[in-house]
């Protein structure tokens, strides 16, 4: 299969062009003006964007969580990401405390096998670690090729490891070229905050918000970052949402650490207004929880600072069924909320459309630094020759509006129903095979493959 890519303006992380691409089976061979090529398959790029395919880095896939599972699965979250213009995902696996990570990455291959339809690979959550656990992280890098460990800092009981545990794992990591990453909120502040609510019969979805204010990211994103520094591993924070955390990393990069910071749409988009809706507010039930303007200023600007490198989308679904779990108890609420489809059109829209990023930092951010921070560049995050052919033909200019009518993910509602959006993903290559086309998935479940990983880029 060959595919002849006419007329685009190709744009990666530092470049933008109006050229021609040829697509030869899996990869890109060959870029230039009027290229005089014969292909199976010809795409009139003519006015629209060629980019590469976005990797979101953090999607929770039919993942157990809070009494559940969120309500995506490998088939149905990919299709969507590929819909939205996301070619390849980093899922999350969990270790069960008291298990071993080599089953945890068992049951998760089963969740894959067959059913992946873009690309894919795994973050290794260790969740209760120990010495034999310390001899499977590095059995994971060698071996799996998976090379970023998470950690959580909250959801004491079972995702929490203690600060000594980290301090240990961050040893072991960093002494064979892995990446720490990290869930940063203070989780016993945070479970008593809880408590102190629940007491006081203050049961609603704007006690979730409450119960997680700014200080538990911000002191626990610190001490994250000084643990790094004393153990010399490098590290991600994922979703980050406020200022008094950004201001963590600001101080972190006096001491010139190496360290990475993801944040989402939603912390970006939306402010805490959204939790005085009563129980609809369940919608936006998310750790951390939705912030200020004040915080959305600051992520914009840190996106332009360098010092927010990433954004994902912390894609973890959930039904309205599910949600109402915690009809009367905030705290039974399942965390998270459906994003995976609409990262690359919210953000070229609110960022590139409304003139807060460049269109280059569009593409750093959702693609080229992903791929470079987890060990998949070149093969993934830029358009260039030898690169896998995972490509985005965007057109800059449609307008629609975001909705459960018209959305591809397995879940009954929409966070955003209801967002007018200018810019929209027409077509998609999947390395390199039509994935996405007037508005159909061209690709089988179990095409998507996974990405073993190599050792991070440190320096973007
Ligand atoms: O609310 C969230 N974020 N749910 C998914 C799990 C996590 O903390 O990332
Ligand atoms: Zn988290
Ligand atoms: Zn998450």
């Amino acid at each position: 299969m060959s595919v002849l890519i006419k007329n685009g303006r190709l744009v990666n992380a530092s470049e933008d062009f109006v050229a021609d691409l040829f697509v030869e089976n899996e990869t890109i061979s060959a870029i230039g003006k009027n290229l005089d090529y014969t292909a199976d398959k010809i795409i009139d790029a003519s006015g629209k964007l060629v980019f590469p395919g976005g990797i979101d880095p953090h999607v929770h896939l039919d993942m157990p969580f809070m009494g559940t599972f969120s309500s995506d699965d490998y088939e149905t979250g990919t299709r969507a990401a590929l819909f939205g213009g996301t070619t390849t995902v980093i899922d999350f696996i969990l270790q069960t405390q008291g298990d071993t990570l080599r089953n945890a990455l068992t049951t998760w291959q089963e969740k894959s096998k067959g059913k992946a339809i873009g690309d894919y690979s795994y973050h290794m959550a260790v969740t209760d670690f120990n010495d034999d656990v310390a001899k499977e992280v590095v059995e994971m890098i060698e071996e799996e090729g998976i090379t970023s460990f998470k950690t959580f800092m909250a959801y004491k009981g079972a995702l929490m490891i203690d600060d000594g545990q980290m301090v240990q794992l961050m040893k072991v990591v960093e002494k064979h070229g892995g990446l720490v990453t990290v869930h940063a909120t203070n989780g016993d502040m945070i479970d008593s905050l809880i408590a102190k609510h629940r007491a006081e019969g203050k049961l609603s979805p704007l006690y979730h918000y409450l119960s997680q204010p700014e200080v538990t990211e911000a002191e626990a994103s610190a001490r994250f970052i000084d643990m790094l520094e004393y153990t010399g591993c490098t590290g991600y924070i994922v979703h980050m949402t406020c200022e008094g955390a950004l201001n963590a990393v600001r101080r972190a990069t006096l001491r010139n650490q190496h360290l990475f910071v993801e944040t989402c749409p939603q912390y970006l988009l939306v402010d805490a207004s959204v939790y005085d809706n009563g129980f609809e507010s369940a919608k936006w039930v998310m750790s951390p929880p939705i912030r200020e303007k004040k915080d959305q200023e600051a992520l914009w600007s840190g996106l332009n600072q360098g010092l927010v490198n990433v954004i994902g989308t912390d894609h973890c679904p959930f039904n309205w069924d599910q949600k109402l779990m915690g009809k009367d108890d905030f705290s039974k609420i399942p965390n998270g909320h459906p994003a995976i489809e609409h990262r690359m059109e919210l953000i070229f829209s609110e960022g590139v459309h409304k003139g807060k990023i460049s269109l280059n930092k569009f593409v750093e951010v959702t693609a080229t630094n992903p791929a470079k921070i987890f060990g998949m560049h070149p093969r993934k995050g830029s358009i260039s020759v030898g690169a896998d052919a995972d490509i985005v033909v965007f057109n800059p200019n449609t307008k629609h509006t975001l909705s459960v009518k018209s959305h591809h993910m397995n879940v009954d509602y929409s966070s955003y129903e209801g967002w007018e959006v200018t810019g929209k993903t027409e077509t998609v290559l999947r390395r390199g095979k039509i994935a996405i086309e007037d508005g159909e998935c061209h690709l089988k479940p179990g095409s998507g493959k996974f990405i073993a990983r190599g050792k991070t880029t440190k320096i973007l």
